[in-house]
């Protein structure tokens, strides 16, 4: 048994219900329409299975891969693209799919990288909408949780690479994070 140093937040049953709950409003918002939903690597995999399954509208899915450096320490994170999405989006209904919002800086320059290739919607989706430590404006279509605060891990969300495949949200213990505990 994995010893988790934290207490959960959202437990399985809680997130199934709300992916549930999303599904219904995407579903209801997306009726006849041919959607690209993108991922961006590695945190949203387990939230975009889920929703994925839950989805009745035809959509495919494509993944990127970004790594953003400065976010939190700075107000000027910049952002590197490590593997772009492949199917092209141009006149496409596009919905972004991600596991947590935190400082925005991520889905903030996603977006607007994907606006100018002219799709013919954009809309956002993330399970978790973080408002902590926002740098950059940015609203979310779609939310599953808002939380204030707090180091969040499990169900796709790392701590250095450790608790991703944990099926329930978990906050993490700062004083065990300070005191280099984990
Ligand atoms: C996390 C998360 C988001 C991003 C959000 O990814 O999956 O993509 O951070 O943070 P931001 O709003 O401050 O930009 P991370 O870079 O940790 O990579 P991972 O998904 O592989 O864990």
């Amino acid at each position: 048994m994995m010893n988790i140093p934290g207490t959960i937040l959202f437990d399985r049953h809680d997130i199934d219900r709300r992916v549930r709950e999303l599904a219904v409003e995407i579903n209801r918002d997306y009726e006849g329409k041919d959607a690209v939903l993108v991922s961006i690597l590695k945190g949203s995999f387990m939230f975009l299975a889920d929703l994925s399954r839950k989805l009745d509208f035809s959509h495919v899915i494509d993944f990127a891969r970004l790594a953003s450096y400065g976010s939190g320490s700075t107000s000027t994170g910049s952002v590197e693209i490590r593997k772009d999405i492949e199917i092209p989006v141009q006149g496409r209904d596009v919905l972004i799919v991600e596991d947590i919002v935190d400082t925005g800086i991520t889905i903030a320059f996603f977006a607007e990288r994907i606006r100018r290739r002219s799709p013919r919607s954009l809309k956002s989706c993330t399970l978790i909408d973080k408002k902590e430590r926002r740098q950059l404006e940015f609203v979310p279509d779609y939310v599953g949780f808002a939380v204030d605060e707090g180091f969040i891990v499990g169900y796709g969300l790392d701590y250095d690479e450790q608790y991703r495949c944990l099926p329930d949200i978990y906050v993490l213990d700062e004083r065990r994070l300070a005191g280099g505990g984990l």
